[in-house]
């Protein structure tokens, strides 16, 4: 049986005075197909989510007032007002429930910002599950899902985790059977890349440059079910790469040092700019993270795994 995207949080949905820290996975995106620019300024599309195991931690406390602090990789770069979508979130929630905002949000990043990794969107996923324990609002599934498309595309991912498909502008959800785990190599680039601007260039290409036809799902489909890396390297793709790429050309070679120090696959994350190498064992990971390092076609590298759990809650003080 598939999983059930709709059962109820796994979080207790008691009043919970005391503070709750909640983590939300970054996702990679092994297929993605962009479609028609859509009268609401999004793009209908076609996407296969993973979560992998590089967290972002939103810790929410009781307070008298709304309020939100951001420490960690790349925290300057985080707005601390409404631009915050974990603040959005919260207060997103309070409105649906009927209470106040009262709350103090300490996010710690990890996740890059602007990467293509949707670090964003897990602050706003883990909000929402901080402060619906917090505030016993008792949001059910569904109801908590639709908050979250609200909020971005991407953030009803960040809520479920696992495997995906994605569609419509990313936020309507269905799961995919992936066996095993999956070893990924990820290069964060020096400086982010603004989503929006990334699909206008898709859009400009577009009216320039024949249209491509669309990479086949089937194939990535297929290879997660295989649990075999290779067949999964190969189906990897991403409408948005080429984009991504003629914005940022030094990614080119970011991609083809991956290529080079044998990764199985490789894929420009969403919109970029991380980019996403797939290994073909933990071991194989390592290996490949201290020679992308050393490569310094890069700011930093990080290994992870997925399908991961999407927001969860990992502590609450004991009373
Ligand atoms: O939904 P989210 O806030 O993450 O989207 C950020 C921007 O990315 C949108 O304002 C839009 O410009 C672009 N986008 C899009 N089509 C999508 C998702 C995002 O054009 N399906």
């Amino acid at each position: 049986m598939p999983p059930d995207y709709r059962r109820p949080p796994p979080v207790k949905l008691a009043s919970h005075p005391e503070p709750v820290t909640v983590r939300a996975p970054a996702k990679l995106n092994l297929h993605l197909s962009v479609g028609l620019l859509r009268a609401d300024g999004f793009h209908d599309l076609t996407t296969v989510y993973q979560a992998v195991s590089l967290y972002d931690e939103v810790t929410a406390s009781p307070a008298p007032e709304l309020s939100v602090s951001v420490r960690g990789e790349d925290a300057p770069l985080v707005p601390l007002d409404d631009g915050n979508l974990a603040v959005r979130a919260a207060r997103a929630l309070a409105a649906a429930a009927g209470v106040e905002p009262l709350v103090r949000l300490d996010i710690v990043k990890a996740i890059p910002v602007a990467g293509g990794l949707a670090g964003g969107s897990a602050d706003a996923a883990a909000a929402l599950v901080a402060c619906d324990a917090l505030w016993g609002t008792a949001m059910d599934r569904a109801a908590l899902l639709d908050l979250a498309a609200d909020l971005g595309s991407d953030v009803p991912f960040a809520l479920t985790g696992g495997t995906a498909l994605g569609t419509g502008r990313g936020e309507r959800l269905a799961p995919v059977l992936a066996i095993g785990r999956w070893h990924w190599v990820l290069a964060v680039a020096e400086s982010g890349l603004s989503t929006p601007e990334v699909y206008r260039e898709l859009d400009r290409k577009r009216e320039r440059d024949v249209a491509l036809a669309p990479e086949p799902l089937d194939s990535l489909i297929n290879a997660l079910r295989s649990g075999e890396p290779t067949s999964l390297g190969h189906a990897l793709s991403n409408d948005l790469q080429a984009a991504a790429l003629s914005l940022r050309p030094a990614l080119r070679r970011t991609l083809d040092a991956g290529e080079d120090l044998g990764s199985t696959g490789r894929v420009v994350s969403g919109s970029g700019p991380t980019c996403a190498f797939l290994a073909s064992s933990s071991d194989d990971a390592v290996r490949l993270a201290a020679a992308l390092s050393g490569a310094g076609v890069c700011r930093t590298v990080r290994a992870a795994y997925g399908p991961v759990a999407g927001a969860r809650v990992v502590t609450t003080t004991a009373r």
